[in-house]
This record gives C-alpha cells, sequence and structure tokens, in this order.
C-alpha cells in the first residue's frame, strides 16, 4: 500500500497524467472488463521511461494496452498500471510512433499509393499492437511490411531493432517485456494499391461482424485448419452465455450483445474448446 502511494505520488510530481480505478472495458473493442489501479497515458518516451522506474521501485506491475483490440480483460480488473500510449501517435513518413492507429497507417498508405500494408486493410489496431502480435490474416502479415522497431527495454533503454531481431512469428514476437516504441516501414511504390486495399476491406466486412462489439478472431488457426471453420462445423454459431453469443457471420468471433461480463465469454470459451474437435488456442490475450 505504501508503495502504491509512492508510485501515485511519483506521478503526480512528475506531471505524468493518470487516472485510479479506471475501468478498462470502454477501452477495448469487446467493451468488457474491470478496472485498473493506475492507467497511465504518458506524454513522451522520457515519461514512460519514468513512470516504468517507478513503477519497478514501488513493486507496482505494468501493461501495456493498445487499442484493446485483441483482448479480454476479466471482471475483476487487473492490479497495478496499464499504460496507454496515446500520446506518441506521430507519423514521420514511414516512421510510425506505437499509439498511431494502425488502420489509418493502412489506408494512408494505400491512397499514397504504396505497396506493403493495403493487404492488412480493417485491422483494429495501433501500431504498437499490430507490430507486438504481427497482426494479420489471409493476405499477410505486417512483419512483412516491417523495416525496424524501436522499443524501450524495462530498465528505460530505447533501442532500435531489425525485422529479424523482432523474432516475428505467427500472431507474435520474441519482444518479451520491451515496449515498442515506434516502427520504421519498408514500403515501395505499387500499381492499384487503393482498389486492393477496398478489395480486402470489402471481404472482410462480408465476412466478419464488423462493427459488433467483439475482439476479433478469438482462436488461433490451429496447424492446417481454420479455427472459425471448425467451430462452425460443430454447429455453435448462436451459441449463447449470458449476454456473449458465436457470432453467426464468422464463428472464430464471440460478440457481446451488452453487459456480456468476461466470466460469459470465457465460459463460452471453454465450451467451444470442449467440443472442438482439435485443441484450439486463443489468439485474444486475457488479463
Ligand atoms: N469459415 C467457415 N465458417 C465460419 C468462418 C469461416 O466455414 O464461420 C471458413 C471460410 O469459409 C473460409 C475459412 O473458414 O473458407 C477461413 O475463414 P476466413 O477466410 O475468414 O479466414 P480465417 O482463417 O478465419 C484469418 C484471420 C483473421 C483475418 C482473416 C482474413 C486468424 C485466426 N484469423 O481468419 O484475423 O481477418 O484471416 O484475412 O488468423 C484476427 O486475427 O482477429 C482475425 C480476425
Amino acid at each position: 500500500m505504501v508503495a502504491v502511494q509512492a508510485f501515485d505520488t511519483f506521478l503526480t510530481e512528475r506531471g505524468i497524467p493518470f487516472r485510479i480505478d479506471e475501468p478498462l472495458g470502454p477501452f477495448t473493442t469487446m467493451k468488457v472488463g474491470g478496472p485498473a489501479d493506475f492507467l497511465i497515458e504518458p506524454r513522451t518516451p522520457e515519461d514512460l521511461a519514468a513512470a516504468f522506474r517507478a513503477a519497478r521501485e514501488c513493486d507496482v506491475p505494468v501493461r501495456l494496452l493498445g487499442s484493446g483490440a485483441n483482448l479480454l480483460i476479466r471482471d475483476a480488473g487487473v492490479r497495478g498500471a496499464v499504460l496507454r500510449l496515446t500520446h506518441l501517435n506521430r507519423r514521420d513518413g514511414l516512421h510510425v510512433q506505437a499509439g498511431y492507429n494502425f488502420a489509418k497507417l493502412v489506408k494512408e498508405t494505400a491512397a499514397e499509393g504504396l505497396s506493403g500494408l493495403e493487404c492488412l486493410a480493417g485491422i483494429p489496431a495501433q501500431v504498437g499492437g499490430a507490430i507486438r502480435m504481427n497482426a494479420g490474416g489471409r493476405h499477410g502479415e505486417t512483419a512483412a511490411a516491417v523495416a525496424y522497431v524501436d522499443v524501450m527495454t524495462p530498465i528505460g533503454e530505447i533501442r532500435r531493432l531489425t525485422r529479424d531481431q523482432v523474432g516475428f512469428r505467427y500472431r507474435g514476437t520474441a519482444l518479451g517485456d520491451a515496449v515498442v516504441l515506434a516502427a520504421g516501414f519498408d514500403l515501395r511504390p505499387g500499381e492499384g494499391m487503393r482498389e486492393r486495399y477496398e478489395d480486402v476491406l470489402n471481404q472482410k466486412k462480408a465476412s466478419q461482424p464488423l462493427g459488433t462489439h467483439n475482439a476479433g478472431c478469438m482462436f488461433k488457426n490451429p496447424p492446417g485448419g481454420q479455427a472459425g471453420r471448425i467451430i462452425d462445423e460443430c454447429g455453435l454459431k448462436g451459441l449463447r452465455v449470458g449476454n456473449a453469443h458465436v457470432s453467426e457471420r464468422h464463428a472464430n468471433f464471440i460478440e457481446n450483445d451488452g453487459g456480456a461480463t468476461a466470466a460469459d465469454i470465457l465460459t463460452l470459451v471453454e465450451q467451444i474448446q470442449r467440443r472442438a474437435p482439435v485443441p484450439l488456442e486463443l489468439e485474444v490475450l486475457v488479463w
């Protein structure tokens, strides 16, 4: 408790914006989840480093929240500090800070006639989250368009990593505790980028429940299969627990009809896993 007070005092003295007991549901696309002890929005990398240092000294655990698009927060919320890099949201050419809206970047670069990100149309994310999760789909993944990633280590050091050093894999990286500060993208002039972008976006609109409260695909595709098809073939579309149900449009999505709890969603997840013929691993992070 003393440590928490010390942390509070430190943030206040340093002028780092924060809120206490802030409900996190509104910061996620699923609109579910309890509060964070501290929600912190550093204005600069220096403030971020200072917040990290103070958190370590005060023994306060820290988590990074992006656009909340691939995340399920439990009803009890999270202890410690949740950081949002909303203020680190500048774009200078192809160098883009972590808090920049990734969907906007994808749209802008396609409109600028640059090739590399157009295949990622319609992915809700911040740049930092898209990098960390190696966001992607049928048409490609983020890793392919990355030149370098600037990270901050938990002791506040800033390092520039080459794409290989990031250790990209299917829906993940080897970044561990390091925080993405910015990324440099490797995009080349291309023909018909705007049309390709529209195409990918329209395919997505036709096959996914965009515009409802969901966290994207709940499960990773298992080796050689597609979670959506597998869940569909089990006849689980429409399966409901409380105010959450398996999407009728795409079976790898769970929709919150309003007022669903994290417990509802996790029960639904278990029911799906129990009935699927192969192991399904969550793609969505659970806090
Ligand atoms: N399918 C069904 N029933 C369904 C859903 C899908 O039969 O309810 C079938 C489709 O007809 C298709 C196959 O399953 O033949 C694959 O479906 P889809 O093309 O939608 O691709 P996906 O493998 O389910 C992946 C990504 C999505 C991404 C799309 C499109 C994963 C886990 N999912 O989905 O990513 O948007 O490709 O590029 O890798 C996400 O990561 O949150 C996400 C939604």
